[in-house]
């Protein structure tokens, strides 16, 4: 440990060991540890003497050192000469000091627990392998409290070894075994066996970078493979696909609030649409998270309005009708091949728990007991792959009593601040690995593989898509009824396009009578019809031309 003595061996005269002294270095010069003047030493874990780990003070700065020592010589002096003085020094002195004592002792409690939960069992799980009692082990063990927090490469555990410890390859593994599965997190080891004491570091696993932003993923957007979708890059800043083509190519997203969920299906759906999707259907009850895709042109169909669950009901029926269409062309002509259609269901938990609500209300005696909304929804779900049509859940909540039978054809998972049952139903591999913070950081399960990504941030500044949605819109250019959208129409904007807001702005678009749109809108509703903020009904200009166009040709 420490530096070897130089060639030239220090020569401890008096006045150079109190220079040291007084500098904090060690009184025969030598170091003891990689702590520099101003550095804390790195090379282990402080404790007290004693605890058989490294010991704090040669791990302190030089600085530290020294001022301990010139303080207790001062306070020596002092008493000696001036004592009055000194002792009001010292009492002033002594109030943050017994503060500082009082923090560290709430430390030290917090500490404790992390030490009862956590390191006294594992140090228990460890004994076997390393042949020493589990006090030993846990007195050897250093595991860093706020390890779930850190970052890619950053120190989060210690072991030191016992001296007679073999360390073969199949110790090591099982070592490593038991502190993985304990602290549920990627590691990176560090084995140390070739000097005594032996120790294991444990490091972090490089993590995914911090963010993702759009604009540097443009490219790779769109060299993207129409089979796939870009969805973020992982740790080793690969990028991440949503892949079509595997067995089960639905989607389902699992993610407590405020994790990216949104984000993740605008993201997704934006990239297809730009790509030609013919059809879109977004299911939101929230009302204003998907409300960006209704600029993105004639594929869109957003339902959003938590009042007309019937329309909803209407729009996820007409994709599966959509679905069913395919499969006919698909039998007369088994070499077709369809433009991405997707069903979106945002917050598919309140959906849920709205539909079956309204359903409880207006059912009658021999109807099912569930809404028959969840019939075309798993029809989608179970035909869709061989129609080029998808389906993507996100809740806060995804379970079977939710999705029932659907949970197994939803191939593809996507989970951020999940629980320990959640990572059970949802992946089930073991060990569980612990959902990370950061926003927008998913764990993808695709396949049987397990992948942590960072998305791409498609908002930027937060909530604003604007930049986004242009750049879906300049992959449609040329689509006709898109470049009257961004152009005519009256009232509301939003983010950059203008939609037609309100029943007079839409009468005027069609020229009709206020009061006859308004009974025409009753007896036939708008399929791509949206709601505003403030609740107003809003619409594209091509989807209200559309619905007069259907109407002329009834
Ligand atoms: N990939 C990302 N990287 C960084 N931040 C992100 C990412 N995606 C979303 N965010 C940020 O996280 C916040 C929440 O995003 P979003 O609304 O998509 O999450 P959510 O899970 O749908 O939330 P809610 O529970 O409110 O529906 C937003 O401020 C957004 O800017
Ligand atoms: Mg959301």
């Amino acid at each position: 440990m420490g530096r070897p003595a130089a060639d030239s061996r220090p020569r401890h005269t008096l006045p150079r060991v109190l220079a040291r002294w007084a500098t904090g270095r060690h009184w025969h010069g030598r170091a003891l540890s990689d702590a520099t003047f101003f550095c804390d030493g790195t090379q282990g874990e402080p404790g007290w003497w004693g605890s058989g780990r490294e010991s704090r003070w040669r791990l302190w700065a030089g600085w530290k050192r020294a001022a301990v020592r010139l303080a207790v010589v001062a306070a020596a002096v002092g008493l000696w000469r001036w004592r009055t003085g000194t002792e009001w020094a010292l009492a002033l002195a002594g109030g943050p000091l017994a503060g500082l004592a009082i923090w560290r002792c709430a430390m030290a409690v917090r500490l404790w627990r992390h030490r009862g939960t956590l390191e006294r069992p594992m140090a228990s799980a460890l004994a076997p392998f390393l042949g020493v009692p589990p006090r030993t082990v846990e007195a050897a063990l250093a595991v860093e409290p706020g390890f779930e927090a850190a970052a890619g490469g950053e120190h989060v555990a210690a072991l030191e070894l016992p001296d007679h410890w073999a360390a073969t390859a199949e110790q090591k593994a099982r070592v490593e075994e038991v502190i993985r599965a304990r602290l549920g997190i990627d590691l990176k080891p560090q084995w140390r066996t070739t000097a005594y004491p032996m120790v294991l570091n444990m490091l972090r696993a490089p993590t995914p970078p911090a963010r993702v932003p759009f604009a540097d993923q443009r490219a790779l957007m769109e060299a993207c493979p129409l089979a796939r979708v870009f969805l973020g890059l992982d740790a080793d800043g690969k990028p991440g696909y949503w892949d079509r083509s595997l067995e089960d190519p639905m989607v389902a997203v699992h993610g407590g609030s405020r994790r990216g969920k949104t984000s993740l299906l605008l993201s997704i759906a934006g990239q297809d649409i730009r790509r030609g999707a013919e059809r879109v259907t977004a299911v939101d009850p929230k009302r204003v998270s998907l409300l960006p895709l209704a600029e993105l042109g004639p594929a869109v169909r957003l339902y959003n309005d938590p009042r007309n669950v019937e329309g909803m009901w209407q729009g996820v029926a007409e994709f599966r009708a959509l679905v069913e269409e395919r499969y006919d062309a698909l039998a007369d002509d088994p070499t077709l091949e369809f433009a991405r259609a997707l069903l979106i269901l945002d917050e598919v938990s309140q959906l849920s728990g709205m539909w079956a609500a309204y359903w409880h209300r207006v059912k009658s005696k021999g109807d099912p007991a569930k809404p028959p909304v969840w019939d075309d929804v798993a029809a989608a779900v179970w035909m869709g792959a061989q129609a080029n049509a998808n389906v993507i859940v996100a809740g806060q909540r995804l379970d079977y009593q939710i999705l029932g039978g659907m949970l197994g054809s939803f191939g593809v998972r996507l989970l951020a601040g999940y629980m320990p049952q959640d990572y059970a139903r949802l992946v089930g591999q073991t060990p569980f690995i612990r959902s990370q913070k950061p926003r927008g950081r998913f764990l993808l399960y695709a396949g049987d593989e397990l992948d942590w990504l960072q998305l791409v941030k498609v908002d930027d500044p937060d909530r604003d898509f604007s930049e986004f949605c242009a750049w879906v819109r300049e992959g449609l250019q040329g689509a006709p009824d898109l470049a009257a959208a961004g152009g005519t129409g009256t009232g509301g904007t939003i983010a950059g396009t203008a939609l037609i807001v309100g029943l007079a702005a839409a009468a005027g678009h069609l020229g009709m009578n206020p009061e006859a749109f308004k009974k025409a809108r009753q007896r036939r509703p708008v399929p791509g019809e949206i709601t505003t903020p403030d609740g107003r009904p809003a619409w594209a200009p091509d989807v209200l031309t559309a619905w007069r166009g259907e109407r002329v040709s009834s």
